[in-house]
């Protein structure tokens, strides 16, 4: 402090300089520090700003299973595991012990609504799609606790009740790709981007 006193006089030539406006220099002296000190490394960034993420961050992102399955993970489980993991994990409550009452969405045996945008999960075209919502969002109240396996078994319960697996059948990265999923013929795909693609609305003078 006796020496930033110091400075603090030479700089604004003043014998009265308090303790706030060295309490200001000392700030001032200490961003300026960090500044040099931050100018001196690469910069991650054109702009300077932010720090390349680490690889376990990487990694606690990275979770998206595309349609075909590809990143799916390993694992696995079977339908009378999935119900244990059903009720243990706080699924029947919201959507009904059998997947019918509700009052969340039915998971088991419902019809599409045009109204809501609703597609039961039998309609999904593709199984692995399925895997990754429930990972990244169920419960609803506690998202992204579920583990691999609790995700497979609970995939061949709601499978199976819906009709599309048999009773003992495991799901796997494997088996779960392998779906055939009832409604798949039905769904298409956007079509392909090109740069002559025609927009979708015109843009008015
Ligand atoms: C706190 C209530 C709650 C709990 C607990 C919960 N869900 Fe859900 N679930 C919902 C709601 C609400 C939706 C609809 C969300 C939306 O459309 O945005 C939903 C949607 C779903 C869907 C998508 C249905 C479809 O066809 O679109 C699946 C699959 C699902 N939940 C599975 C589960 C599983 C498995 C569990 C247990 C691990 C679970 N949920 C626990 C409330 C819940």
């Amino acid at each position: 402090m006796a020496r930033l006193r110091t400075v603090c006089r030479r700089l604004v030539s003043s014998r009265t300089c308090t303790r706030a406006d060295a309490a200001t220099l000392a700030a001032a002296l200490l961003f300026g520090f960090v500044a040099v000190a931050q100018a001196q490394q690469p910069s991650p960034s054109p702009s300077g700003l932010g720090r390349a993420p680490t690889p376990a961050e990487l990694r606690a992102w990275d979770i998206s299973i595309g349609p075909e399955g590809a990143e799916l993970p390993p694992g696995s489980g079977n339908a009378a595991q999935g119900e244990v993991v059903y009720m243990q994990r706080g699924c029947a409550g919201c959507h009904g012990p059998a997947g019918t009452e509700g009052p969340a969405p039915a998971l088991v045996g419902a019809k599409p609504t045009m109204s809501t945008n609703y597609f039961p999960i039998e309609y999904w075209p593709f199984a692995p799609s399925i895997w990754d919502y429930i990972n990244r969002a169920m419960p609803y109240d506690r998202p992204g606790n579920l583990t691999a396996n609790e995700v497979y078994a609970v995939m061949a319960f709601l499978l199976n009740r819906n009709g599309i697996i048999r009773e003992g059948e495991v799901m796997d990265a494997n088996s779960l790709r392998n779906v055939q999923m009832p409604h798949r013929v039905d769904y298409k795909g956007p079509i392909r981007w090109t740069p002559d693609t025609e927009r979708g609305f015109k843009i008015l003078p």
